[in-house]
């Protein structure tokens, strides 16, 4: 399963890039608002700190608009992937899209419904939120496992991205439903990497070094 980030913090990108297993970076407005940058500037900083799949969201609601938009922001560098929310002018616009190369990834998707339309119409990743669904007081994790066989049935090419995950268990359960991808809050990535036994066993072997010569 490949792993991204889900932070516009370039620090954070940063950090999780140095790991070596972070594979890219998705975005929406809400992170890029926290971070209070200017959104391309932004995206182009990503891109330099990381090499892989950028998600930058577009927020036109037209159909004619939207291209243009996704048109601009896919532009700004050959690792961004354009983020549209799934909607029936989002489907629209994803089919012209991808249809000239345009690497799109569906957001907002709650259905398996709704990821079987957005794989038809020729998108690449299709992001359905568990912890927001799991909020909603559904099964996210089941959503995951859907339309995981759904694109095996029918080979869709569209890979699975687990998005809104909450903790590292949202990971692992990601990974077990067969998930192509999960993006990872930060916080929660570098939850990943702890375990108290782990720091435990370092602090027992170094304490137990000291009682012979080092080679
Ligand atoms: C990523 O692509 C999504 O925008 C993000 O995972 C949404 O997460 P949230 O539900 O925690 O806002």
């Amino acid at each position: 399963m490949r792993i991204f980030m889900d932070t516009a913090n370039i620090e954070e990108i940063r950090r999780g890039a140095a790991l070596g297993v972070v594979d890219g970076v998705t975005t929406n407005p809400s992170l890029v608002a926290k971070e209070g940058v200017e959104y391309r500037q932004r995206v182009l900083e990503i891109c330099e700190a990381l090499d892989g799949p950028i998600s930058a969201e577009c927020i036109s609601m037209e159909l004619e608009p939207l291209i243009e938009e996704a048109r601009r922001v896919a532009a700004w560098h050959p690792n961004v992937v354009v983020k549209i929310p799934m909607s029936e002018v989002g489907l629209q616009a994803t089919k012209r899209l991808a249809d000239e190369g345009i690497k799109i990834n569906t957001t907002l998707v709650f259905s398996a419904n709704q990821a079987l339309l957005a794989a038809k119409a020729g998108t690449t990743f299709v992001s359905p939120f568990i912890g927001r669904l799991n909020d909603a007081g559904h099964d996210g994790m089941e959503l995951i496992r859907e339309i995981v066989a759904i694109y095996d049935a029918f080979n869709l090419p569209a890979q699975v991205l687990a998005a809104s995950i909450r903790n590292p268990r949202d990971v692992t359960e990601a990974a077990l439903a067969g998930a192509h991808v999960a993006t990872i809050p930060s916080t929660v990535l570098f939850q990943m990497v702890q375990h108290p036994l782990t720091d435990r066993g370092i602090e027992i072997f170094l304490r137990d070094a000291q009682k012979y010569s080092p080679v």
